[in-house]
Formats: C-alpha cells, sequence, structure tokens
C-alpha cells in the first residue's frame, strides 16, 4: 500500500526543462522523507507537484491516501505547507496572521486565539506578536510562517528548506517542533541544503539531482555505500596545500577534495590507524606543518559529494561562478531561486 505521501513517474517540464523527470517517492505514514538536491535538481517543484500548486504533465500523486489531481481540494484540507519562500501578510501583526489561518481552517476565534498564542510562545514571538510582519527580520519571517503552517495539525506536512536563514538556536527550536510532531504521527516530506539536518530528522533520504532520484536510503546506507573512513588533514600555511594534496594522492583511494579557507584536506582510505600513522610520517618528511589530522566516518557531505560530483556547501559560489562566467549552466537550466519567488499559499 502506498504511503502518506506516495509518487510515481513523476514529471514537470517548463519549455524544454525537464524539472521533475520520472521522480518516484514513498513516505510511511509517520516517517520523514528528506529531499537532498543541489539548487535547480527540482525539489521544490516536487513540493509544489505534491501540494497542488502545480499540475505536474504525468505521474501518479497520493497524499493521505487521496488521488492529488482528482482530489485537490480534501488534499489541501490534510496538509501543511509551509514553502520555500516566507508567505507572510506583511501587514499583520505576528498575532493576527496566526489567528487568520485559523480562521480560515474555520477554527472558532477563541481556540484560534489560543493556539495563536502557544505557537508565538513555541517559536519565540512573544515579544514581537503585536508588530506588523514587515519589521520582522528573515528569520523571524521564516518562524511565523513555521508557525502558520502548525496552526492546525494536518496529518501531513510539507516544508521546504524550512531552516534556511534560522540561527543555530531557533534552528534546533525547529527540530524539537519537528521531532515533537512527528511522534504525534504526522508525516512529513522536508527539502533541506543541510545534509546535518536531514542526519538528525530524516528516517530516509531521497536525493534528486536532474529531476531524478539519483540515490535513496537511510543516512547510515548511503555513507556506508560511500564507503571507507577519511583521512581529514588541516595543514598550517595555506602555501602547504599542494603539497599535502600530492601526498594524500599517493595514499588515497579517491579524490581529494581541498577546502582553501579552512586549509582542510579530505581523502577517502583503507588502512585505519595504521594508514594514519604513515601519512603522518610522510607529511612531516615533506615538512608540512598541521595544525590537525585524523580519521572520520564519511559524512553526509562526502555522499554528497561522491553523487552530485560537488559539496553541499559549494553549491552558492558555485551558483555565483556560473553567472560571472555568463554560461549558464548545464542542461542550460536557469538554477537562480529568484524565478520562483512568487508567494507560496500556506494552505
Ligand atoms: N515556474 C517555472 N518556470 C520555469 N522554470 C522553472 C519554474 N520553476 C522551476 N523551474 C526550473 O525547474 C528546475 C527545478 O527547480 P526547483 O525550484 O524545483 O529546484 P530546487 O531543487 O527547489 O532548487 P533550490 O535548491 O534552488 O530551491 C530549475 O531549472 C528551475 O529553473
Ligand atoms: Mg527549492
Amino acid at each position: 500500500m502506498p504511503g502518506a505521501i506516495y509518487a510515481e513517474g513523476l514529471v514537470k517540464t517548463f519549455g524544454d526543462v525537464r524539472a521533475l523527470d520520472g521522480v518516484d517517492l514513498d513516505v510511511p505514514e509517520g516517517t520523514v522523507l528528506g529531499l537532498l538536491g543541489p539548487n535547480g535538481a527540482g525539489k521544490t517543484t516536487a513540493v509544489r507537484c505534491l501540494t497542488t500548486l502545480l499540475r505536474p504533465d504525468s505521474g501518479r500523486l497520493q497524499v493521505a491516501g487521496l488521488d492529488v489531481l482528482k482530489h485537490p481540494n480534501e488534499v489541501r484540507r490534510s496538509i501543511g505547507l509551509s514553502g520555500q519562500f516566507a508567505a507572510v501578510d506583511e501587514y499583520l501583526t505576528g498575532r493576527e496572521n496566526l489567528q487568520m489561518v485559523g480562521q480560515l481552517y474555520q477554527m472558532r476565534a477563541r481556540p484560534a486565539k489560543a493556539r495563536a498564542e502557544e505557537l508565538l510562545e513555541q517559536f519565540d514571538l512573544t515579544e514581537a506578536a503585536d508588530r506588523t510582519a514587515r519589521t520582522y527580520s528573515g528569520g523571524m519571517r521564516r518562524r511565523l510562517d513555521l508557525a502558520a503552517a502548525l496552526v492546525v495539525s494536518p496529518p501531513v506536512m510539507f516544508m521546504d528548506e524550512p531552516t534556511t536563514g534560522l540561527d543555530p538556536r531557533n534552528r534546533q527550536l525547529l527540530w524539537d517542533v519537528i521531532k515533537r510532531l512527528v511522534s504525534g504521527g504526522t508525516t512529513l516530506l522536508l527539502t533541506t541544503q543541510y545534509l546535518e539536518e536531514a542526519d538528525h530528522l530524516a528516517h530516509d533520504i531521497a536525493v534528486v539531482d536532474h529531476g531524478k532520484v539519483i540515490a535513496r536510503g537511510t543516512s547510515d546506507e548511503l555513507k556506508a555505500r560511500t564507503g571507507g573512513e577519511r583521512i581529514e588533514v588541516v595543514v598550517h600555511e595555506r602555501e602547504q596545500i599542494s603539497v599535502a594534496r600530492e601526498v594524500l594522492a599517493g595514499f588515497g583511494k579517491g579524490e581529494t577534495t581541498v577546502e582553501e579557507h579552512t586549509r582542510c584536506l579530505t581523502v577517502p582510505v583503507t588502512g585505519g590507524a595504521k594508514l594514519l600513522a604513515e601519512v603522518i610520517r610522510e607529511l612531516d618528511t615533506r615538512g608540512i606543518e598541521m595544525d590537525d589530522i585524523g580519521l572520520r566516518r564519511p559524512t553526509l557531505d562526502d555522499v554528497f559529494l561522491s553523487l552530485t560530483g560537488h559539496m553541499a556547501e559549494e553549491k552558492a559560489e558555485e551558483k555565483a561562478e556560473e553567472k560571472a562566467e555568463g554560461n549558464g549552466d548545464r542542461q542550460g537550466q536557469d538554477r537562480s531561486k529568484g524565478r520562483q519567488k512568487g508567494k507560496e499559499a500556506t494552505v
């Protein structure tokens, strides 16, 4: 039986861009699916199709046991959505925004008010509750938008990059809220750029790129597939990076990655502590001073790198470079976020 969120052969094109190219997803009831992928991979498009905001070209979609294409109104009543761009009313206060959502869901005035208070408290917005949302900082808007998605407790939730722009404390706060929701039985599809977030919250992860699911599994399964440990070295001087890279290449079982600004080099290895000792000796012999060196298990970042060819955090820089070079990008897709800046309704 399909899960609470189900997609089969989902295709959506925009002109000659195939934003979704046959995506299959199945999220069992009461679990969290983390949808990971670089900019332009198709995450938001998938969320918009599943939440009735976009009509796919083809595919079978089911949410909360309902056919999304045949029964969009019923689906809307069963889901909550927090879109990638906050959809709060700028001219209402935080409190009014939340009360309005309650009323849209036909809650009576008193319970709507009580629920608004509860959420303001939970999202640390009580002090700002009587200010209009246009005076809110980016992170405050994000929190208000998330609170709005939680006014009623729908059985199925979609959150598109819910913690982008939140500081670490507020990210933690949201993680706690999400964990509580899921332990109460909610099914959640979450897109995120933060692999740590998927690691923490998602039971299953689907990695998408170019509109296709290129890998799926639990965080541990994906890490195991990436294989082996990593040696990570931080060299003392930037000038020593190229020699250190040469040394690591001699021991590694894959490509060495370098983060210039942190002077950190990473290479996949097999051979554990014994090999680590050899690497240290060789770096020493070559006169390379190290601030830090160690062996670690693969992270989801490594998974991402081996699947998509680049690190999650590199994407922003990469995008800026692509723009500067003015050469568009692969398959001529415009991966900029600006395109979809239209408001997404919080249904
Ligand atoms: N309304 C639209 N019109 C034209 N092209 C679109 C539209 N919406 C999305 N696209 C294109 O579809 C592709 C997938 O976009 P989507 O927004 O789903 O990516 P994403 O994975 O959410 O990316 P990000 O991480 O930047 O949010 C991109 O190439 C994008 O430019
Ligand atoms: Mg998106």
